[in-house]
């Protein structure tokens, strides 16, 4: 089958997400037969260094040989049982180890199998607590300015991502949106911090006249993904759990892209020393092999369930909840964590990535907001081209790199086994890419 036919039956048969397929028209597919390490080969043999982790799932490489053989045997064992009504090993120890990770602060997990749906059983979960407590009345949810929580309707209330959520809007019962305290807002003399304890003061302001009716906030901890990689100092994460404690809301980390060590805690929430009533977690946590995703909750929450009536229980299910393979691509994922130790050597990794790229882009005029949080670096391209995403993103191929920016912002999220050669190779193709962009 050659590259050709296969692209035009692509063409036909596949919707592509994310994308206005008219565009292929100038900008091919790219057909992906084998993956390798850092690498995605292509049908012609090209290589392309994944600097961007295949949409930031991606944790130790593409057919990763210890997530290989765990895979191979749970297939030769169980592939998949529903979760109600019965259990599996691989679903039990997931949920141990997790609970544990927390320090059996969130001792119970749900699951499904995306980052949107875990969203949405967080809304919910949170909502029909209160509804369990008697207080229906608090069913409304806040989130940050800029926010990307996933783009099913029940997760696009609280997605301020435009693009994605405007053409839907009157399908979506909107949440409100505070302000973010994203770093670069910082006036001339103000810290991270200080831009934090602003953002805080105007989530305390709006709790203030309608915590009666809130049921959660929803961040992404530390760094605000889709928006274009905004970073933001912990003490908002301490400041905004001080405020959900004292306004009886819930807050909810939804650490779907930051999660797994990708801003160099296990878990980003820990930089700031708090814990979320809810923790959503996808994308990294079955090492980028198969769809999973979970929310994490706390005693207290599971025990306003727990009754004699059904109808005070969580009914939500999706077919594949819990399913065992993906469930045993998240073991073996936590198995790597611990036997390599790899938060540790993230610290390494992070150190080489951060000084080829400030060496490289650190003294352009037309770069600004390089910024830094674990194995996530951006930074922020000053010009008006309108394409400049896409004519970055196409350069990159020619220069054999996967790179997607997100509006005028370049980010780098490699997975964790990219080693110091492959540093360069990616920031030497990030900065062709940049002048063919730019050109
Ligand atoms: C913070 C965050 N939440 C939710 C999602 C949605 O996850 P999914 O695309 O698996 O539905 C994403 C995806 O990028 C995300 O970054």
């Amino acid at each position: 089958m050659s590259s050709s036919s296969l692209l035009d039956r692509s063409l036909r048969s596949v919707w592509h997400p994310c994308t206005q397929m008219k565009q292929h028209e100038t900008l091919p597919l790219v057909p992906i037969v084998r993956g390798e390490g850092v690498w995605l080969i292509d049908a012609d043999g090209r290589r392309l260094l994944d600097g961007i982790s295949s949409w930031w799932v991606n944790l130790f490489g593409h057919c990763n040989p210890r997530i290989n053989a765990a895979l191979r045997e749970q297939l030769e064992t169980l592939e998949h049982v529903m979760l109600a009504g019965f259990t599996h090993e691989a679903v039990v120890e997931l949920s141990e180890r997790l609970a544990a990770l927390t320090g059996h602060r969130l001792g119970h997990a749900f699951y499904a199998s995306d980052g949107a749906s875990a969203t949405e059983i967080a809304l919910k979960m949170s909502a029909h607590y209160w509804r369990n407590l008697g207080r229906p009345e608090k069913s409304r949810f806040v989130s940050l300015a800029g926010s990307y929580h996933g783009e099913t309707v029940g997760a696009l209330a609280v997605t301020d991502v435009a693009i994605f959520r405007d053409a839907y809007a009157p399908l979506v019962r909107a949440g409100t949106t505070v302000p973010t305290p994203d770093a670069r807002l910082a006036a001339p003399g103000e810290s991270p911090v200080d831009v934090a304890r602003r953002a805080a003061a105007a989530l305390d302001a709006h709790l203030g006249e309608h915590h009666a009716q809130t049921a959660a906030l929803i961040v992404e901890p530390l760094v605000q993904g889709a928006s274009g990689m905004v970073m933001y100092a912990p003490e908002y994460l301490r400041l905004a759990r001080a405020l959900c404690e004292r306004y009886e809301v819930h807050l909810v980390a939804d650490e779907i892209a930051v999660g797994c060590g990708r801003t160099g805690s296990f878990f980003a929430c820990e930089q700031a020393g708090i814990w979320p009533d809810f923790l959503c977690l996808s994308k990294g946590i079955s090492g980028g092999y198969l769809p999973l995703s979970l929310v994490l909750t706390t005693d207290a929450i599971y025990a306003a369930f727990y009754d004699d009536a059904t109808s005070r229980g969580f009914l939500h299910s999706h077919s594949y909840t819990g399913n065992a393979l993906a469930c045993r691509a998240a073991l073996a994922t936590l198995d790597i964590f611990e036997q390599d130790d790899v938060l540790v050597a993230n610290r390494v990794l992070a150190q080489q990535l951060g000084d080829t790229v400030r060496e490289r882009f650190g003294d352009r005029g037309d770069v600004r907001h390089l910024r830094q949080r674990g194995m996530i670096l951006a930074f922020d391209v000053d010009t008006d081209r309108k394409d400049f995403a896409r004519r970055f993103f196409a350069a990159g191929l020619d220069h054999g790199v996967l790179l997607r920016p997100i509006g005028n912002t370049v980010y780098f999220m490699p997975p964790y086994v990219i080693g110091p050669d492959e540093i360069r190779n990616l920031v030497d193709g990030a900065v062709a890419a940049l002048s063919a962009a730019l050109a």
